[in-house]
């Protein structure tokens, strides 16, 4: 099939310097616009005071551009910034017809319509494309309806404006119970989650298949991994442990479309652990380390214990990345996901993070106090409960933090610090 031709457009606003330069911005975009199936035919850069509030780049400048895109025979023009409503507006206006406009979020959203594999993962990607088009009445673009077969044909075949009924809300709310359940059911097994975490291309799902033997899906190719998978670990001790892929983050992907995928952050706010994967031979390093740090903040869940990963140091060709790294992140775990160097390191230092605010506990609780027993199997990690007659007698481990709610009712040996009621409960 003929391949679709992109010309980027990269907009840098003096005194308000991002994360990355526009020039490894504009990179990235092209790497992006080349996973979506384009193929990027050319590339102008526009360096502003602030932006023109009509068509972001002013005048002159879309004239240029119309020059070039015409001249080149552009089916795509894309911004790596993000266009308001307005921008979005004006500029289709003057390059006319022939010509789609996009910017950075809407080619995002478009891998992701392409990589959606569950029927759960296209919702979410159709939500996230409703909430985006919207305030746009934009015309629709969706590199997917125009291929053939696809996995995510659903997701990328909706319609463009105003389509968000009851309907969706429903079938949104039947996906987050179901994930609810879910994760209710896990937390009565007392099974510790351990969610991957990183920039797009990190080795998520690498990771995962190394400490698992799974057979996920693996590409080199941004936003490969959309739907969250989940498969057991076994720790040194002989603990078992639950470990969640996650969709990858990048950089200038607004917090609210990033929110529109529920279901996966769910798995991260509910997690005991993250795992924050890096990949050491990234040039930008780094910047993607720290860009996952700002959406793990922008969405309130810079709060869970987090270990961070470097990845790949079977391939670092730059020592200092490294050491830059090492720097910023002093307790982090160097690993190969692919040769499966560290991985022994790793899994101990998982261990050793889950258990590090835990305590074994042994209570026994009246018979009125299921209450108590719930909370147990939610925070804690029950090991054993045994019915008596004088009530019920568990044994687990329960989080430091959580040890006041059932300070009336230890059992010896006290954990540290709080003295035990009289135990006689045999
Ligand atoms: P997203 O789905 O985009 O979030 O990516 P991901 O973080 O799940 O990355 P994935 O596991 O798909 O790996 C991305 C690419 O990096 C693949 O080509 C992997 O083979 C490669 N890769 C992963 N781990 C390593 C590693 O330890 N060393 C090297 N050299 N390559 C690796």
């Amino acid at each position: 099939m003929l391949k679709e031709r992109a010309f980027l457009v990269s907009v840098e606003v003096r005194h308000e310097p991002g994360l990355f330069t526009p020039k490894d911005s504009l990179l990235e975009l092209e790497r992006l616009a080349e996973t979506a199936g384009l193929v990027v035919i050319g590339q102008v850069s526009q360096r502003l005071n602030k932006p023109d509030a009509t068509t972001l780049i002013g005048s002159g400048k879309v004239a240029e551009l119309k020059e070039l895109v015409e001249e080149q025979h552009a089916d795509l023009v894309i911004f790596d910034e993000e266009l308001s409503p307005r921008h979005q507006r004006e500029l289709e206006t003057v390059l006319g017809e022939g010509v789609r406009l996009l910017d950075r979020t809407a080619l995002i959203l478009d891998i992701f319509a392409q990589h959606a594999r569950t029927s759960e993962g296209a919702l979410q990607v159709e939500l996230a494309q409703l909430e985006y088009r919207l305030p746009r009445l934009t015309r629709q673009w969706t590199h997917l309806a125009r291929q053939a077969g696809g996995g995510g044909g659903r997701a990328g075949g909706v319609g463009g404006v105003g389509l968000r009924g009851p309907g969706e809300t429903q079938l949104e709310e039947k996906v987050r119970a179901h994930r609810a359940r879910h994760r209710v059911q896990r937390k009565r097994t007392g099974t510790p989650v351990v969610a991957l975490v990183g920039y797009t291309n990190a080795g998520k799902s690498t990771l995962l298949r190394a400490l698992t033997s799974a057979d996920v899906y693996i590409a080199d190719q941004l936003f490969a991994t959309l739907d969250p998978t989940t498969r057991q670990i076994n720790l040194p001790d002989g603990q078992a442990a639950l470990i969640t892929d996650t969709v990858g983050f990048i950089q200038k992907l607004p917090t609210a479309l990033v929110a529109a995928f529920r279901a996966t952050l769910e798995e991260i706010a509910e997690a005991d652990l993250l795992l924050h994967v890096v990949d050491s031979t990234h040039p930008n390093a780094c910047e993607q380390a720290e860009a996952v740090e700002q959406t793990l903040g922008d969405l309130h869940m810079d709060n869970v214990q987090t270990v961070t990963v470097l990845n790949k140091i079977d391939g670092v060709v730059a020592p200092k990345v490294l050491a830059d790294l090492r720097a910023v992140y002093p307790e982090s775990v160097m690993i190969s996901a692919l040769t499966h160097a560290g991985l022994d390191a790793l899994l101990s230092q998982i261990q050793s993070s889950l258990n590090s605010n835990m305590t074994d506990v042994e209570l026994l609780l009246p018979h009125t106090a299921g209450q108590l027993l719930s909370a147990f199997h939610q925070h804690g990690r029950v090991r054993s409960v045994k019915h008596l007659a004088k009530g019920v007698r568990v044994s687990g481990q329960l989080p430091l933090e959580r040890l006041a709610d059932f300070a009336e009712y230890f059992v010896k040996p006290a954990p540290v610090g709080r003295a035990p009621v009289t135990p006689e409960d045999e």
